[in-house]
């Protein structure tokens, strides 16, 4: 348990936030050991909760009928020493659009932590509140590598391994790195694409290890593209990583003509982000990200642009 005795005694309505992210390079083979690149976005998560006096945990201030969501209530109610008959109701507002690869189930489970934390004024030291966040996080993904989760914690552009024990570096950025990320798929489900991945990694190893290991080289390159300022060489890292997760059977048609068209209009590389199997592509800007994200947007399809800071 991370709260303290006292702190599961009251319970009055508060409110978490957490940012969002994306997963520069490394998704994936960061389950299996190799480092991955990301950065925390501000668009996030929003979570509200509320006492109520009948016992019930509710979301909307509707029984919670998606299994992982209330698995995910209940982890972050066990975590934080909440009484079982405490009800509360929790609602959800999201800046991000949801299981398309920016981080809203790493985002909620922060965000659900902080604010069953202040709910029940428990002090929740740094480490806490990454364990909890990682446990409720789990009700979403399984058994996630914990980048998401600690890139929404961290923020900034960060370098990241599975450990045992998690680590997580702060990258200094050479240049500014101007990302334009396009919604480009449908919605996706992240679980899904890690376990049957895992399934296949596991049955052929001789085949998954070398891609695994060529993703983790494409990571070290881009560490030394970004330190350097060596946008192309960045962006080329970007673009050949997009064709090993291709290979590992994670995209999809329509990422893959997003991808495309992202470097046909002038993109230094482009790949999907996140789990894939549908989701949203980042790709890296040569300057005006904003412009290269109008280009890129059209209706159904949002794109928005990211600066990361540097130099
Ligand atoms: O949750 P998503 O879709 O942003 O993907 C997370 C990154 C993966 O490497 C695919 C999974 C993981 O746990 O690291």
């Amino acid at each position: 348990m991370t709260g303290t005795p006292e702190s599961a005694r009251g319970f009055e309505a508060a409110e978490g936030h957490a940012g969002g992210k994306l997963i520069l390079l490394g998704e994936h083979a960061v389950v299996h050991g190799e480092p991955a690149i990301a950065a925390g976005i501000p668009a996030g998560m929003r979570v509200a909760v509320t006492p109520r006096s009948d016992g019930r945990r509710t979301a909307a201030g509707v029984d919670v009928t998606d299994m992982r969501l209330a698995r995910a209530i209940a982890i972050a109610a066990e975590r934080l020493g909440i009484d079982a008959g405490q009800g509360f109701d929790v609602s959800i507002a999201g800046e991000l659009p949801d299981a398309v690869g920016l981080g809203s189930s790493a985002s909620l489970s922060v965000g659900l932590a902080r604010a069953l934390a202040a709910a029940t004024r428990t002090t929740l030291r740094g480490d806490d509140l990454a364990a909890a966040a990682h446990a409720v996080e789990g009700a979403f993904h399984g058994t996630p590598s914990g980048v998401d989760v600690t890139t929404v914690l961290q923020g900034g552009l960060g370098w990241y391994e599975v450990g045992p024990p998690r680590r997580w570096e702060a990258l200094a950025a050479a240049r500014p790195l101007e990302i334009v990320v396009v919604v480009a798929d449908r919605r996706h489900d992240t679980g899904r694409t890690v376990g049957s991945l895992r399934e296949r990694a596991t049955a052929r190893p001789g085949l998954y290890r070398p891609i695994f290991r060529a993703i983790g080289d494409l990571v070290r390159e881009a560490r030394s593209a970004i330190e350097s300022g060596d946008l192309r060489r960045l962006g080329e890292a970007m673009t050949l990583d997009h064709g090993l997760l291709r290979v590992c059977g994670v995209s999809t048609p329509v990422l893959d003509a997003a991808v495309e068209e992202a470097v046909s209009h002038g993109a230094l590389g482009a790949k999907l982000t996140g789990g894939g199997g549908g989701g949203a592509i980042v790709a890296l800007a040569e300057d005006g990200g904003p412009s290269l994200a109008n280009v890129l947007s059209r209706p159904g399809r949002p794109a928005f642009a990211v600066r990361l800071p540097g130099g």
